[in-house]
């Protein structure tokens, strides 16, 4: 594995679970000392446990060095960051790199499978940028995109809806279905295609789930106009089994660092060719001013914004994760600070990371529980749906705060049992 992060220390570690030997690389070497001592620098539901597991049991080892990695591999992950270059450009510099310094050390038949999320094409550019640097090594490129979640990601590898390979010889192919074949065997789907689809299946699969919570963020807004409960609405549409009910909850908006940045990288590949996206233009413009909605109805109770307290419960992109990466939250926590006023912020897991990465975090004041957040607050704002924030003790709130607004950005609290307490209540959508 190329790359530790979420999906190469992941991956790396399941495959490890399933029986193989793994060897993971990174440049960090202070990531690396860590991993060694069994410690993880992401959180993760079961890395925990597996990580240590499979290091004890000798399947998994850790190294700085490509030559100590590549020598001997069946298969080499390239999973390193392709973050949003200039004008949502995917940035693909890191994966050229690895591929120049991993391609040297290659020492017999090897497939080098790109699991970094690229453009279409991708795999074609690598093949021929190896054929330039060493045209004598035995080896194949592949696509094997990945389909993981933040928080289930350990889960998602082990239990996959599909494993998908982009590969255009059957040599390559076959490895790869050794590799996968525990899973495989337990009934999970493998689909070989040629390269371009594999990798235009990862692309299409995010902006398609992002669109899905665009367009229920857009219908959540129309049920606060007519009265309509959108997650009725969402739940009534989702009994029929073409449309599904996942991915259909109306929130804050989304976040994360893979669907606004997959999303503007399809766009702008599609630029490339002189094709316009327009669908997919139309789910990103709704999501970026999703923020508002939230700052709206904090000044239809409040008023002007400015000195005004307000709590915020919730900086994570998602429960599960200590992610704030493109957080929903980053975008209103600053428009409040931007307002004048002052922010008292909670959340259980990523505290530490929005403290280390939002530009103006020494304006804000940070507690260590959810009460105590809310402290004197004109108004509470849940914004990450953790399962702490569903059993919020409404009595001790009520004490605490000294305005009455709630506005549940995640629909997670039931108005009745709000508005009994003696608040009011802004849900999403209803
Ligand atoms: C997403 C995809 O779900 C994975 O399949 C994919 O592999 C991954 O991106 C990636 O490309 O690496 P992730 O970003 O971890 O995974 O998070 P999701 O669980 O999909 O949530 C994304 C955002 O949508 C979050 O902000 C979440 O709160 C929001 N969301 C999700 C909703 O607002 N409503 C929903 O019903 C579901």
């Amino acid at each position: 594995m190329i790359g530790t992060g979420y999906v190469g220390l992941v991956t790396g570690v399941c495959f490890a679970e399933l029986g193989h030997s793994v060897t993971c690389l990174d440049i960090d070497k202070e990531k690396i000392e860590e991993l060694k001592s069994g410690i993880s620098p992401i959180f993760e539901e079961g890395m925990e446990e597996l990580l240590p597991k499979n290091i004890r049991e000798g399947r998994i080892s850790f190294t700085t060095h490509y030559a100590e990695a590549i020598p001997g591999a069946d298969l080499v992950f390239l999973c390193v960051q392709t973050p949003s270059g200039e004008y949502g450009k995917a940035d693909l510099s890191y994966v050229y790199s690895a591929v120049r310094e991993c391609v040297t050390h290659i020492d017999e038949y090897t497939v080098i499978v790109n699991k970094s999320t690229c453009p279409v094409g991708t795999v074609r550019t690598i093949k021929e940028l190896i054929n330039e640097i060493v045209p004598e090594k035995e080896c194949d490129v592949a696509s094997n995109p990945e389909f993981l979640a933040e928080g289930v990601a350990i889960h998602d590898f082990l239990e996959p809806d599909r494993i998908i390979v982009g590969v255009d010889s059957s040599r390559a192919e076959k490895v790869l279905r050794e590799a996968y074949a525990p899973l495989i065997d337990k009934g999970s789907v493998f689909l070989a295609t040629i390269p371009q689809s594999a990798e235009l299946m990862k692309y299409a699969s995010n902006s398609f789930l992002a669109m899905k919570l665009s367009f229920i963020n857009e219908i959540a807004d129309f049920c606060e106009l007519v009265g309509a409960d959108v997650n009725e609405v969402a739940y009534g549409m989702g009994l029929d089994k073409r449309i599904g009910t996942r991915y259909l909850k109306a929130s804050i908006g989304f976040g994360g660092s893979c669907f606004g940045k997959d999303v503007r990288a399809l766009i702008h590949r599609g630029e490339e060719e002189g094709y316009e996206f327009k669908m997919i233009k139309a789910l990103i413009a709704v999501n970026n001013t999703r923020y508002l909605t939230t700052i709206n109805k904090l000044k239809k109770h409040l008023g002007n914004l400015k000195g005004k307290t307000i709590a915020v419960l919730g900086l994570a992109y998602k429960a599960g994760t200590d992610d704030t990466r493109d957080s929903q939250s980053l975008r209103i926590v600053f428009e409040l600070l931007a307002n004048g006023a002052q922010v008292q912020a909670f959340d259980p897991r990523a505290m530490e990371h929005f403290k280390k990465t939002f530009a103006r975090a020494n304006e804000i004041i940070f507690s260590t529980t959810a009460l105590e957040t809310a402290d004197s607050a004109d108004a509470l704002l849940i914004l990450t749906e953790w399962n702490e924030f569903k059993e919020l003790d409404l009595t001790a709130l009520k004490t605490k705060m000294s305005g009455t607004l709630i506005v549940d950005g995640r629909n997670i609290l039931d108005r009745k049992i709000v508005e009994s307490a003696g608040f009011t209540y802004e849900g999403i959508g209803r």
